[in-house]
């Protein structure tokens, strides 16, 4: 079972993803950690081996070989990089890959840019998670422009393109509040008897 929830930076897709996760006992994939991961080692390998990196997810922790980076990946710079190693096909298709493997297995909410569209096209459940630019920059952080770099890099790319899957159900996240939205994605999710 696999909820996939896509969409830009900034539309809440993290907070609510783990959420939802909780509220359904899944686990939760953080698949753009994986590229920050990628990217924060961008200068120090040959992208072509992106695949040998070694990302763990241990709970809340990121550790790529070995060292505790869930701080480092997160800052605004990292986020850029990231977007920019994502552009790389190689890059991608390593991590496409892991991806697959991982929640090949079990009960899943994996959030990204293209869950629903490229790591898992036959997902039980997909969701597009959106908000107003001028939220999703101020929850972030970041300035709107930067914000709008970001999304134009990911959704012009030509490997993977950050794009709704034409299944992919629409929340616009803007003026909820988190609980609403988790509301909507739990009551999207098939209930076994
Ligand atoms: O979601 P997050 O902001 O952590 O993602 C960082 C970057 O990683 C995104 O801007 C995007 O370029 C890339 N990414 C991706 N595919 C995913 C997840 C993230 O290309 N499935």
């Amino acid at each position: 079972m696999l909820v996939a929830i896509d969409g830009p930076a900034g539309a809440g897709k993290s907070t609510v993803a783990r959420a939802v996760a909780d509220a359904l006992g899944y686990t939760y994939l953080d698949t753009g950690a994986m590229y920050r991961c990628v990217g924060l080692r961008a200068d120090a390998i040959d992208l072509a081996d992106a695949g040998r990196l070694d990302i763990r997810f241990d709970g809340d922790r990121v550790l790529l070989d070995g060292e505790d980076v869930s701080e480092a990946i997160r800052t605004p710079e990292a986020g850029q990089a990231a977007s920019r190693v994502a552009t790389d096909p190689r890059v991608r298709e390593a991590m496409v890959g892991r991806q697959r493997a991982l929640i090949a297995d079990g009960a899943w909410v994996a959030e990204g840019r293209d869950i629903g569209t490229v790591v898992a096209p036959d997902a039980e459940v997909k969701v597009w998670l959106d908000a107003d630019p001028a939220e999703r920059a101020a929850r972030r952080g970041i300035p709107v422009e930067d914000l709008l770099e970001r999304d134009e890099r990911d959704a012009t790319r030509e490997h993977d393109p950050m794009v709704a899957a034409p299944d992919a159900v629409h929340v616009d996240t803007t003026g909820l509040t988190i609980e609403e939205v988790v509301a909507a994605i739990v009551a999207l999710v098939p209930r076994t008897p």
